[in-house]
């Protein structure tokens, strides 16, 4: 990953790359006026991100990736008119006002953004995610959005999900939600394939969900798209919500003081 400009742009863009490229340790590319980046991928940097007018984006030869409400926004106006049972992590997670949730697969923080609006403005959502590129756009392009209304803050880790819950203390945040990647089979959208082009490949194991079961006080959640997976990381598989749905949900209930 280097940090970058909009070519052309004004000087301010400039001093947000830099202190981006400061902050995260990243290598800043300074970019000539009107210059393009196709012949610098694989040479100085594999992805970009691109400090620009509307914020910052992230680009790699064959995929581009900006901080957008999108997805999260359908389903936080269907919410807000309809019951919680319209959305499956809604429904499963049982958020309460002002708890303190670990979302430890980030991405790009649509399920961050549903869950954060649940919890209130005195709620907590810590967002890990293990590729540098999206930790960055995620944690750089946040604060270019329009909250919803009453939300938790939403704190972008670098980390894998294993490293973060197992520096963290004994029953220190109430839910601790996964939705890792695992080989998606099905036909994905094309947003997802482009996050997919910058994910990490790690993968959530039985021993980051041993630790997520250590740090939650009342939840570990996880979405899957193969139910086979839960016995394997210790999850009890729970009964999908509709017949048809392509979506799977586990969980190991905890009830700690
Ligand atoms: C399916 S996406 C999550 C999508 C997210 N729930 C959303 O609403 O946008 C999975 C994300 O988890 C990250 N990831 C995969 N394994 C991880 C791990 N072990 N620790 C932290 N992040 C991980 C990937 O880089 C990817 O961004």
């Amino acid at each position: 990953l280097a940090v970058t400009w909009s070519g052309g742009g004004p000087a301010h863009l400039e001093d947000a790359a830099r202190r981006i490229a400061n902050t995260w340790k990243v290598p800043l590319y300074e970019r000539p006026r009107k210059s393009g980046l196709t012949p610098h991928f694989g040479v100085i940097a594999h992805a970009f991100l691109v400090c620009d007018g509307r914020g910052v984006r992230l680009v790699s030869r064959s995929a581009e990736l900006r901080v957008s409400p999108g997805l999260a926004l359908l389903r936080l106006k269907r919410l807000a008119v309809e019951a919680s049972m319209v959305d499956a992590l809604v429904h499963h997670a049982k958020l309460r006002q002002g708890e303190r949730v670990i979302d430890g697969t980030l991405g790009l923080g649509a399920d961050a953004r549903v869950m954060a609006s649940r919890l209130g403005a005195r709620g907590t959502v810590i967002g890990v995610e293990a590729s540098l590129p999206l930790a960055v756009l995620m944690s750089e392009g946040l604060p270019f959005e329009r909250p919803w209304p009453d939300s938790a803050p939403i704190e972008v880790v670098h980390s894998t999900a294993l490293g973060y819950l197992s520096r963290q203390p004994t029953a220190s945040a109430d839910v601790v939600f996964f939705d890792p990647m695992f080989e998606r089979r099905k036909a994905a959208s094309p947003a997802f394939e482009q996050l997919r082009s910058f994910a990490s490949v790690l993968e959530i194991d039985p021993d980051a969900v041993r630790q997520a079961t250590r740090v939650a006080r009342r939840l570990v959640l996880m979405k899957s798209d193969d139910p086979r997976v839960f016995p394997q990381l210790g999850l009890k598989p729970l009964p999908p919500l509709a017949r048809n749905s392509t979506v799977y949900w586990g969980q190991v209930g905890i009830e700690k003081p």
